[in-house]
């Protein structure tokens, strides 16, 4: 639970917000590269944390991330002509650079009125670079951007990676809270008991391990243990597996906004999920899926694309096919009689519920228990970055992008093994 006061700093991230500022200081996805696909194409309007921004990409190929009107008179520049190294507004010819400087301004003769105009006259942008499939910016101060954070999928060669966009219609905040919640997978993503076909088909999807369903099945209560670390948190729920053992599910929050998911067993695919917050009652979820050690096959981008996992099947605009406006396509008689959601889709059963909560989650009537303690910890590290960084004391993450190189994972280990324990074994580390 907490306060109106402390849900609100969660939850507002608009300009002039102790939240926004927290993640403009962060890079942050703003579009994937095939949204921009050629350079001197059309431009797109997109908007992050509250601001209405348009994106294109230039001659040389860079993404200028500019604000969206011109400042002549305020027309807008996702209709502009995107051309030789600079977007033109159309209305009286002015042009503009990836870095939002004037480059001309026809409406003036020649002379010092209008070179002076051109030093001054510019728009606002933000600068831009692309890994694997993602369009990053920084939307910070000026001149304290911070080193790239060294997450593995961008590091690996693109093809080990396939990544994706999705609309979630509701606050960034629970959504990522439901990306780090992993008690739900023993009923929001299960079969009923009686459907053990269709959970071993749910669950192929994202492991190759069929006796996690019977795990998370038999044990809904699992028990967490939260690891702090430069970028973020580990947390680790154990659930009983065979008998001696657990069977642990490890995911990682890193600041300000991405979650690593659970499931991956060795050798298998990694994913993970970022939540940028577009305003306060939307966000975009960037999706990233990766394999270390081999290229991802043409049979399984075909099923991401199609909607697999993290990744949902959207149409031409990122929106979800199965979404708050059709009520995700519930099927009654499928709730009857196969899953607890009677919905397709993991990432669809997650959007649901998530945007169930409210368009903004009220967490002052929360009856919070003991498998909420990723929640809790998460919601406590975000909201004191938050208030030190208005205080004047930027996050530790910042200065750590190695420490963005982790994954999340499965295992299963001795009952009597620790969580750090079972890192060392899993992971190595
Ligand atoms: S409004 Fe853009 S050039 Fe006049
Ligand atoms: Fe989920």
């Amino acid at each position: 639970m907490l306060t109106q006061e402390d849900n609100t700093l969660l939850t507002r991230t608009g300009p002039g917000t102790a939240m926004g500022a927290l993640f403009r200081r962060f890079w942050q996805p703003v579009a994937l590269s095939r949204e921009l696909p050629e350079p001197d194409g059309p431009p797109m309007r997109l908007k992050i944390l509250g601001e209405d921004l348009r994106a294109f990409r230039s001659t040389d190929g860079t993404v200028g991330l500019v604000s969206p009107r011109c400042p002549h008179r305020g027309a807008d520049l996702f209709y502009g002509r995107n051309e030789r190294n600079g977007i033109r507004c159309v209305y009286h010819g002015w042009k503009f650079g990836t870095d939002g400087r004037c480059q001309e301004l026809p409406t003036m003769d020649s002379g010092p009125a209008r070179e002076k105009a051109e030093q001054n006259v510019r728009l606002n942008a933000y600068p831009t670079r692309e890994a694997n499939g993602f369009i990053w910016s920084y939307l910070g101060p000026p001149g304290q951007v911070p080193p790239f954070p060294e997450l593995e999928f961008t590091t690996v060669p693109p093809s080990h990676t396939y990544v994706s966009k999705k609309l979630q219609q509701c606050n960034w905040a629970q959504a990522c809270e439901g990306g780090l919640d992993t008690a739900h997978f023993s009923f929001l993503h299960m079969a009923l008991d009686d459907g053990e076909d269709a959970t071993a088909k749910l669950l192929t999807k994202v492991s190759s391990n069929t006796d996690t369903v019977r795990w998370m099945r038999n044990d809904g209560a699992p028990r967490f243990t939260i690891l702090d670390h430069a970028a973020g948190l580990i947390l680790g729920a154990a659930r009983r597996g065979d008998p001696n053992e657990n069977y642990w599910r490890i995911s990682q929050f890193l600041m300000p906004n991405h979650g690593l998911t659970p499931n991956a067993f060795p050798g298998e695919n990694y994913h993970g999920q970022c939540w940028v917050p577009i305003d306060d009652v939307s966000c975009w979820i960037y999706n990233y899926t990766w394999n270390p050690d081999r290229p991802l096959s043409n049979a399984e981008r075909d099923r991401f694309a199609n909607g697999s996992g993290i990744h949902a099947e959207v149409d031409a605009h990122y929106i979800p096919i199965r979404r708050r406006e059709n009520e995700y396509l519930l099927d009654r008689n499928k709730q009857k009689y196969e899953t607890y959601t009677g919905i397709d889709g993991v990432s669809e059963q997650d959007a649901c519920i998530q945007d169930s909560q409210g368009l903004i989650a009220d967490r002052t009537t929360e009856h919070l228990g003991p498998t909420d303690m990723g929640i809790i910890r998460f919601r406590r590290l975000i909201l004191d970055s938050a208030k030190a960084l208005a205080a004047g004391d930027p996050p530790r993450a910042l200065n750590h992008p190695a420490a963005y190189k982790v994954r999340g994972g499965g295992a299963v280990a001795p009952a009597t093994q620790s969580l750090p324990e079972v890192l060392q074994a899993r992971f190595g580390t």
